[in-house]
């Protein structure tokens, strides 16, 4: 089997590293990837998002399965593309992503099937919005009431921005809509009610009919510890959840990701790939914040880690519409990935710096060093973004699983290296 995995991050980084252990697979080439990948994949010099050329280079490789990783590629109609010219590819195709790449639409499937979620008011115009936000603090009775406002198109993991006053709320507006700060994305918006409450990520594969969970997830957003500082793409994650029950679980599977993938086969179009839920446990229960149409970055490095079953043969299942002859089984222990980033993420990072002591970490047992902003320069890996590293340790529980992955982020050392200390420290208390 010849594979192509697009995108060059440390959820590709993770998704090759278990595909690797197939045998039947020969070769597996990333675009673009990153110097780690380099170790177990072949680079080429491809944006994720060039899906001409991409397809191109499936045909002339003779390619037996594409595997999508960023939502930029999914928005781009990869999956349309190579479907059309017969080209096995894992991932949902542009209708059916709308579920991530428009707010709105997912809103409204949510709506339509009862999927638990908060309430919402969709606006074009921002005088409109304006007044719906006066309308709601006018009947404020708690200042814990407030508006998010979220820009409808995909705005790089930034459209979305949670007030805590009504100031706030009209500024979120007139960043989005007047100053259009994500262009485009935010020519209409949808304003939320904000919830409070623990936040779990629940993946799931899907062929459009079969659906079948992934351990639940948990990512750290803000850049340091105690949840300070700026929002980031994630600063490190852990699965499962230990007060995430088998109960909510299953509560989540038919509530929440059933009815959305039955929705869109409703629309005429299968879902076929990996649908991430965000889910928030509030004090009214489970709600659904968003829909991410693809593996989650960190947290496919804290579960596909967890993954006893053959990843290649879930892939080929989903694309082939055989989930339900798959028996998928996971590992009966627990991960914990800390992010490795660079001085200045999220903002303008400092980069070319050397890094010190991977090999070192990867020796040391239960230990996985994926890559995610790295490239080689004179023979040694120095770092080429935010995010530079996720290390991953496994252990029998969220405690042990986190001292392996302290124990080895310590070997490692660049220039600036930023880490939280706190990733799963809550989760390492027995439950
Ligand atoms: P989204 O892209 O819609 O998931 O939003 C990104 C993040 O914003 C989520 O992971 C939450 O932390 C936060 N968020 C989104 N919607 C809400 C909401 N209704 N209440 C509180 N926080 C929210
Ligand atoms: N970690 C959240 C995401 O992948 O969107």
């Amino acid at each position: 089997m010849r594979l192509l995995v697009v995108g060059g991050g440390g959820r590709e980084h993770a998704i090759i590293w278990k595909l690797a252990q197939n045998n039947r697979v020969s070769r597996i080439y990333c675009a673009p990837g990153n110097a780690g990948i380099g170790r177990q994949a072949e680079c080429i010099k491809l944006k994720a998002t060039d899906v001409d050329a991409l397809g191109h280079f499936a045909e002339s490789e003779r390619i037996d399965l594409t595997i999508v990783g960023p939502e930029a590629a999914l928005a781009t109609g990869i999956v349309d593309r190579f479907e059309a010219r017969g080209l096995p590819i894992f991932g949902p195709s542009t209708d059916p992503a709308r579920l991530e790449t428009s707010k709105i639409f997912a809103k409204e499937v949510m709506q339509r099937y009862n999927i638990p979620t908060a309430d919402f008011w969709v606006f074009d115009k921002p005088n409109d919005a304006h007044q719906q936000i006066r309308r709601y603090y006018t009947k404020q009775t708690d200042a814990k009431q407030n508006l998010v406002v979220k820009a409808d198109g995909i705005a790089a993991g930034k459209g979305v921005i949670v007030a805590s006053n009504e100031s706030e709320a009209h500024q979120a507006v007139d960043t989005i809509m007047v100053q259009r700060a994500f262009g485009g994305a935010g020519d209409r918006i949808v304003l939320e009610e904000r919830l409070y409450g623990r936040e779990v990520s629940i993946m799931a594969f899907t062929d459009g009919e079969t659906v079948i969970p992934m351990p639940p997830s948990q990512d750290h957003k803000r850049a340091f510890d105690n949840d300070q500082g700026p929002n980031t793409g994630g600063m490190g994650a852990f699965a499962p959840v230990p007060c995430f029950s088998s109960e909510l679980l299953n509560q989540a599977l038919e509530s929440v990701l059933k009815p959305a993938i039955f929705a869109i086969r409703d629309l005429g179009i299968p879902y076929k790939g990996v649908l991430y839920a965000g889910i928030i446990l509030t004090s009214d229960g489970m709600k659904t914040l968003e829909f991410n149409c693809r593996f989650g970055d960190p947290e496919t490095q804290a579960v596909l880690p967890l993954l006893e079953t053959d990843l290649l043969e879930v892939m080929q299942a989903v694309v082939e519409c055989s989930l339900d002859k798959v028996n998928v089984t996971w590992k009966a222990q627990s991960a914990v990935c800390v992010v490795a980033a660079s001085q200045g993420y999220p903002g303008d990072p400092q980069t070319g710096c050397v890094i010190d002591g991977l090999d070192k970490a990867a020796s040391l047992p239960d230990t996985i060093v994926f890559h995610a902003g790295t490239q080689l320069e004179n023979g040694q890996f120095v770092t080429s973004g935010g995010r530079v590293l996720g290390v991953t340790g496994l252990g029998e529980n969220i405690k042990l699983a986190r001292e392996r992955t302290y124990d080895a982020i310590e070997q490692i050392d660049f220039d600036g290296m930023i880490y939280r200390r706190d990733i799963a420290a809550s989760a390492a208390v027995p439950v």
